[in-house]
């Protein structure tokens, strides 16, 4: 039987002896560090980054990894070296972009509710640009700018007003949504931001939502986008420079789901894009890391119910909450044979005290017994950064694959980790 690779997967593939990556069995990382546990194919992270910044060509570019997809030290410095910018959200990520030695001024801090202090921090760590949210946002910038002695660079965040067509959670592009301002209203911000001190809007910027396997939905926001910049253009105090088109590029989770590449979404926008003789950035997240990552999981048991037979995982919904939050699908399979002809259906639960629990609902699975390696594929991204303690489970370990060499990138918590916070009362 020859190798098979998977599409919802980067360099994960089906061998004789199980699923593997790099020619590392995935059974054997499980073994050595336990789980539940993420792998990441490190290198395949650093190659979609390179499809990214390949695919813009000769257009003047920042590719601005989104951090929150995967914020993993390992993951952010493997893309630092590769050459990539950060988007970040939060004086964290920024934390964790400067960790690893981003250098600022080529990090975009965006969000919708930067907090004064966080806004003071980002000015004062020279961050290239702040992704200002609204009206308000921009007397803030302003005011926390006060004290340093150039003007801060502010991209407005446009909300262009698409539909991204995409889980509702995760479209932010359209009106009534809470990012950005109208394109009527940027431009009332713009000229009224003219006249706030130590402050320069030097582009405009926007981000439609996540998971999208569209080009239209694109096409039509960067025309709003584009619009809105050149009706603000006599109100700027500079040319503008960026033009941020966002992340927001899906990527197929099992068999058969559509893909698109970074070249097939910017082909149709190229000449429009080159045009506009701005610098385009672009903050991509789950095209980078979801495909290049998977969990990990035991069987715990087997349990045949009446109605149903349940695969208990030792891997819950605290580990990756997307399919309970999203009611969206990973593939799952067994690490051994995930190609064995398939079963009576099962319920794939994990151990936590709740019936939203389910990874999978009444779905044909192989034969598995307890003690039994499953990969559940496609959570390189919004995986572990998703994950909490609930029912006061340890966070879990994260391996990352370097050539064929496994490296722990994260330990799993201790026991002492989950109230090491904490304080007992002094009764
Ligand atoms: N830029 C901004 C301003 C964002 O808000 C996001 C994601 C990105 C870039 C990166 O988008 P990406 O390329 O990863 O689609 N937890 C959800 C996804 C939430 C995305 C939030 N913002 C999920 O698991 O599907």
């Amino acid at each position: 039987m020859n190798d098979h690779a998977f599409p919802f997967a980067r360099g994960f593939v089906s061998t004789p002896e199980g699923v593997a990556v790099n020619g590392v069995l995935l059974e054997d990382v499980a073994k050595r560090y336990g789980t539940p546990l993420y792998v990441y194919n490190l290198d395949a992270m650093v190659e979609a980054w390179r499809e990214w910044t390949a695919a813009f060509g000769a257009i003047p570019h920042m590719v601005c990894y989104a951090v929150k997809a995967n914020p993993n030290l390992a993951v952010l410095q493997g893309l630092k070296n590769a050459g990539s910018g950060f988007e970040v959200n939060s004086g964290g990520e920024l934390f964790r972009a400067l960790t690893v030695g981003a250098d600022p001024s080529t990090v975009v801090m965006s969000g919708v509710g930067k907090r004064f202090n966080e806004i003071v921090g980002t000015i004062e760590a020279g961050v290239a640009l702040i992704s200002v949210d609204s009206l308000e946002e921009c007397r803030r910038v302003s005011e926390a700018a006060a004290g340093v002695s150039r003007d801060v660079d502010i991209l407005l965040r446009v909300n262009p007003e698409v539909d991204a067509r995409t889980h509702p959670y995760i479209a932010t592009g359209m009106k009534g949504h809470k990012f950005g301002l109208g394109p009527d209203e940027a431009i009332r911000a713009v000229k009224e931001a003219a006249n706030l001190p130590s402050l320069r809007v030097v582009g405009f910027g926007m981000h439609i939502g996540s998971q999208i396997l569209e080009v239209e939905p694109y096409r039509e926001a960067v025309s709003n986008l584009l619009e809105v910049a050149n009706v603000a253009r006599p109100f700027l105090r500079t040319e503008p420079k960026y033009l941020d088109i966002g992340g927001g590029l899906g990527v197929p989770y099992a068999e058969g789901d559509t893909e698109v590449t970074p070249s097939q979404l910017l082909e149709p926008l190229r000449d429009t894009l080159a045009a506009s003789g701005m610098t385009v950035i672009a903050e991509p997240g789950r095209s980078i890391t979801a495909r290049a990552g998977v969990l990990v999981a035991k069987v715990e048991y087997v349990k045949r119910t009446r109605e149903k037979t349940f695969v208990i995982l030792d891997a819950g919904m605290n580990d990756l909450l997307r399919p309970m939050l999203y009611r969206v699908s990973h593939t799952i399979l067994p690490c051994r044979n995930p190609h064995a002809p398939a079963q009576d259906p099962v319920d794939i639960v994990g151990p936590v005290c709740e019936t939203a629990d389910t990874f999978a609902e009444g779905v044909a699975f192989p034969k598995v017994k307890e003690k039994d390696f499953v990969v559940i594929f496609t959570t390189g991204a919004y995986g572990f950064t998703m994950s909490s303690r609930y029912n006061s489970r340890r966070l879990p370990a994260e391996v990352g694959i370097v050539g064929n060499d496994m490296h722990l990138v994260r330990r799993r918590d201790f026991y002492e980790d989950l109230v090491g916070a904490e304080r007992m009362l002094d009764l």
